[in-house]
Formats: structure tokens, sequence, C-alpha cells
């Protein structure tokens, strides 16, 4: 299904977590969401991708394929460099407009994407995009200076998203399943703000992609 027959709906975000104020978008067909197919994927990214990363010096696209690419360079297998490569795809699906935590809005996009993106990639993907925030606070608790060496806007959310775990919640949020993956990307995350650095062009991201689709939709 195109994102062409998808209205735009000014429900808050997601089926899962925090349903909080802020005016996300959710894209549905009637009243069910719209799962994407990797041919939606690639128009979001031609229509938004060029959009700027809040408060970072790279666009919403160079930030993926940055991310991706230093999945692919540590060796991570499709599933994992396919996560790193989506994991903000929620934000091209919501119009918050720029650096919403200047306003104090916690976007909650880990969660956003998580809704079109069930049925065509399994739940290691799903997994590293839903846990690639609180694998921050993770690391803010459990890694010294991670948390000094944050971008500004990073450092921002971070309190919008609940910030530093507890000793506590940092013990339980590393026994998840997929969790270690969602560190692994997290680190990739924070690094891939880097102007102007090259990478593949994103068709090469999409065959990874397509390589560990389900099949039904992956076309
Ligand atoms: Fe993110
Ligand atoms: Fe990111």
């Amino acid at each position: 299904m195109g994102l062409s027959a998808c209205g735009l709906t000014d429900q808050p975000a997601v089926s899962q977590p925090p349903v909080r104020k802020g005016g996300a978008y959710r894209l549905t067909i009637g009243k069910t969401p719209a799962v994407l197919t990797l041919q939606d994927i690639e128009a979001l990214f031609a229509r938004r991708g060029a959009e700027q990363y809040s408060g970072e010096p790279v666009t919403q696209l160079e930030h993926a394929l940055q991310c991706a690419a230093l999945a692919e360079a540590e060796g991570a297998d499709d599933e994992l460099v396919t996560a790193a490569f989506l994991h903000d795809l929620g934000h091209l699906l919501q119009d918050l407009g720029e650096t919403p935590t200047l306003r104090g809005v916690d976007d909650v996009h880990q969660y956003a994407a998580l809704p079109f993106l069930r049925g065509l990639f399994g739940e290691r993907v799903l997994g590293g995009i839903q846990l690639h925030v609180d694998a921050k606070r993770y690391l803010c608790a459990t890694r010294p200076g991670y948390h000094e060496a944050l971008s500004e806007d990073s450092r921002r959310s971070l309190k919008l998203q609940g910030g530093t775990f507890s000793d506590e919640q940092a013990q339980a949020f590393i026994a998840r399943a997929g969790a270690p993956d969602a560190v692994r990307l997290r680190i990739w995350d924070d690094l891939a703000k880097t102007a102007g650095a090259p990478t593949p062009p994103l068709s090469h991201f999409m065959a990874r992609a397509r390589r560990c689709a389900l099949g039904v939709r992956a076309s």
C-alpha cells in the first residue's frame, strides 16, 4: 500500500508506551496503521530525507546513511545494519517542526515507526529501533564520559525521554532481548552526525534491508 493512499490524522503517536501531547502524526488507512513497503521507505527518504536533523549538522538521510555505514564498517549483519539505517524513521512519519526539544516536546520517535514496519521486518530490526533511546539512557548510566560527549540536542532530549537510568533500570534494560544490539546501534547513532561524511548511497542500504525483509511486503 503506497503512502499516497494514506490519510494523515492528528492522533498522538503510536501503539506502544507513552502517548504524549505534541502533534505527532499517524499515517492511517481508515483506522488501521498502514504497513510500509520498501518502496514506501525509499519514497519517504526521497520526500523528507533532505530535511535537517534537528539540532545537528546533517540531514535526516545523511544521519541514516552514516549510522548504517558505521554499522556496516563494524561487520554488523543485515538486520542490525537495517535497524541502524531506519532507527529514526519515526522522525519522517511526523511533522513536529524545528527542534521540538526546544519546546519541551519528546516525539517518542522510537515507537512511531513500529506499527508501520511490523510485518515488513522481524523483531530484531524492530527491537533496535525501539530500544535506541533507552540505550542512550543506559549508556549515560554505565559509560563514564558518555553523557558529556552527547550533542546538545541529545542531552536536551535525554531529559524529556526520562533521563539517565538508575543502576536498577540499567540492569533491567541490558537484560532485555535486543538491548546489547541497541547499545551498539546507539554508539553508531551518536557518531552519525558528521557534516559531509562519505557513505554508500541509499540504494545500498535499501538492498541490505531487502535481504532481511520478511518477503510478503518487500517489494
Ligand atoms: Fe533517535
Ligand atoms: Fe539517530
